[in-house]
């Protein structure tokens, strides 16, 4: 006691830190914002949009500047694009892994230069950085729901985007003065301001990328050094053979206590995919699904039917077309309420709770038989 004395007497004056209080009124912010949002994207109030890469609908955009504005959802970005027939988006590469779930239409991809055709009802896996391509290939139109877990992957500080060829219907802003390559290809704007906008690979990143792809691990790893050594190796390998299509013609529906259960994405199925679930859910006509609730968000694009959700006890009205958002540690449940036809969605939550110690679900009430 006496010596704890002598050393307080000694120590430096206290400086008082106040970073956790900061935290709790940031976080009381956000779940002011989250609270504050609507749990349904209604179609016709998203407009389409054109960008670098798509003609899409965006309901959660990324960046800290679109943090919990346009749904109360935090771990994905959510869109839709469209490919006109025997149209194309545009061609790019980034660190965060893609889902892409085929609503309507056929088409192929190329990653790293290799094709794989989809189909309506197809999910597609984008793994992380390779360089893809959406395509059409038919006379009709392509319309594809997706997600990407950006805003993870920039607070891990490798979130980026290479745009190496742009969408065919791209434009740069009108004000600006266009850059352009050797062979007269476009490959940037200047504003007004003076700031440049530069298309194209990042050569850095590609040789950094080359290197790593050239490393293989030999052999047996016989420490836990070794153990570092040989995961780049198996993950560059998983890369360039990670499985690209999900057919979900060819997956068994499940009647489980949630009701009729298509998984896609599933840490029990091998996919390209490392941190998303996803799953096709059916209604009967005025039927009902079960009761849960998890830590993780939940996003849900409703392909046919119309209904409604309760979450904590609120009523959320849906339509086909409409998005779906299921803030986390909700309770939820879906109806159907159309007494003759169907409803069906495509499901898609992440996988980061999971991994952090935080998934599984707290079961309430079973769907009925
Ligand atoms: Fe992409
Ligand atoms: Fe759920």
């Amino acid at each position: 006691m006496e010596k704890q004395q002598e050393r307080r007497r000694e120590a430096e004056p206290i400086i008082f830190e106040r970073d956790t209080e900061e935290t709790w009124l940031r976080l009381q912010e956000d779940r002011e914002k989250r609270a504050s949002l609507s749990h349904v994207a209604k179609d016709k109030d998203v407009p389409w949009k054109q960008n670098s890469q798509a003609y899409r609908k965006r309901y959660v955009q990324s960046g800290p500047k679109y943090r919990y504005t346009m749904g109360p959802i935090g771990s994905m970005t959510v869109s839709k694009q469209m490919l006109p027939p025997m149209g194309k988006g545009g061609k790019h590469r980034h660190y965060n892994e893609a889902l892409l779930y085929v609503i309507e239409g056929e088409g192929f991809e190329t990653h790293d230069g290799i094709k794989y055709p989809f189909e309506t009802g197809d999910l597609v896996c984008v793994p992380t950085y390779c360089i893809h391509q959406h395509f059409n290939a038919s006379s009709n139109w392509v319309s594809v729901f997706y997600c990407t877990p950006a805003d993870f992957f920039d607070l891990l500080g490798i979130q980026s985007t290479e745009q190496i060829e742009m969408h065919p219907n791209y434009q740069v802003p009108e004000t600006a003065q266009i850059i352009r390559g050797a062979q007269g290809q476009v490959i940037g704007y200047k504003e007004a301001s003076g700031l440049e906008i530069r298309f194209g690979l990042d050569e850095n990143k590609q040789i950094l990328m080359d290197s790593k792809k050239a490393t293989q691990f030999q052999g047996e790893s016989k420490d836990n050094y070794d153990f570092y050594l040989r995961t780049l190796s198996d993950q560059t390998k998983w890369r360039q053979n990670a499985i690209r299509i999900i057919k979900s013609k060819e997956r068994p529906w499940e009647e489980t206590r949630m009701g009729r259960i298509k998984y896609l994405s599933h840490p029990n199925i091998s996919t390209g995919l490392l941190l998303f679930d996803s799953f096709l859910q059916e209604i009967p006509p005025g039927g009902v699904s079960g009761k849960h609730r998890h830590v993780s968000e939940e996003v849900h694009y409703i392909l046919e039917g119309r209904g409604y959700d309760i979450h904590d006890g609120k009523q959320w009205d849906w339509d086909t077309n409409d998005v779906v958002f299921i803030p986390v540690n909700t309770v939820h449940q879906h109806f159907n309420a159309d007494p003759k036809k169907p409803a069906r969605f495509i499901s898609v939550q992440s996988r980061l709770y999971h991994y952090c110690g935080h998934g599984g679900f707290e079961h309430m009430e079973d769907a009925p038989k």
